[in-house]
């Protein structure tokens, strides 16, 4: 496969195609060395990742529901607080990732932000070489919060920056369609 072929080919999977079967944990270590690979400006490689699974995976998505009924009072809705246990059960490893922000004076915190976000796609992108791995990045709003920062024991210096979540694919899934404007609508040339 080419590295063309790898992004252009590359789509969001989500819990509801995943089987429920675990993902060897080589792969996750895999993954987790691309990322490392990232580029990053001052060499401060700001990316960190926690890896859930098993019970550890129970835990995270018990403290999401938790979030989940204290941030949204008005609008709780059962259904939607039981997927987080069904989640729980589809996923096989959820990978949070965060990113520890340099006191560096000439290091805009943009630039730690935007190297961490380059590991999780490098850890997207080789996704290509397990086809039957799917994965997407997640976040919301419960991500951001005191409470879920507290849970995860990052530093004051540290943002969470959403999970991404894994699982093995359900044989004859189908594979979503891409959908994107065309690049040529968000691309101006100067040539003088
Ligand atoms: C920073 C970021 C946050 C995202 N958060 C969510 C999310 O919370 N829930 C979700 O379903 N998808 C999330 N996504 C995945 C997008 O929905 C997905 O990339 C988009 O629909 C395009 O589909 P594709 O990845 O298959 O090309 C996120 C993507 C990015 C880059």
């Amino acid at each position: 496969m080419t590295i063309t072929d790898a992004i252009r080919s590359r789509r969001s999977i989500y819990p509801a195609q995943y089987s429920g079967e675990h993902i060897n944990d080589e792969v996750i270590h895999t993954l987790l060395e691309n990322a490392n690979w990232a580029p990053n400006h001052y060499h401060t490689e700001p990316w960190r990742f926690m890896v859930f699974k098993d019970d550890g995976l129970k835990k995270l998505m018990s403290k999401l529901a938790e979030l989940y009924k204290m941030y949204n009072v008005d609008t709780f809705s059962d259904a939607k607080y039981a997927r987080y246990a069904d989640r729980a059960e589809q996923i096989s490893h959820s990978i949070v990732v965060a990113v520890d922000i340099s006191d560096k004076p000439n290091l805009p915190e943009i630039e730690e932000i935007a190297a961490a976000s380059c590991a999780v796609q490098n850890i997207l992108l080789t996704l290509a070489e397990y086809p039957k791995v799917g994965g997407y990045w997640s976040t919301g709003k419960l991500v951001y919060t005191p409470e879920f920062k507290e849970f995860l024991g990052l530093e004051e210096n540290q943002l969470c920056m959403g999970m991404i979540h894994l699982g093995m694919i359900k044989p004859d899934s189908p594979k979503p369609q891409g959908k994107r404007r065309p690049a040529g609508e968000k691309i101006q040339w100067v040539v003088s």
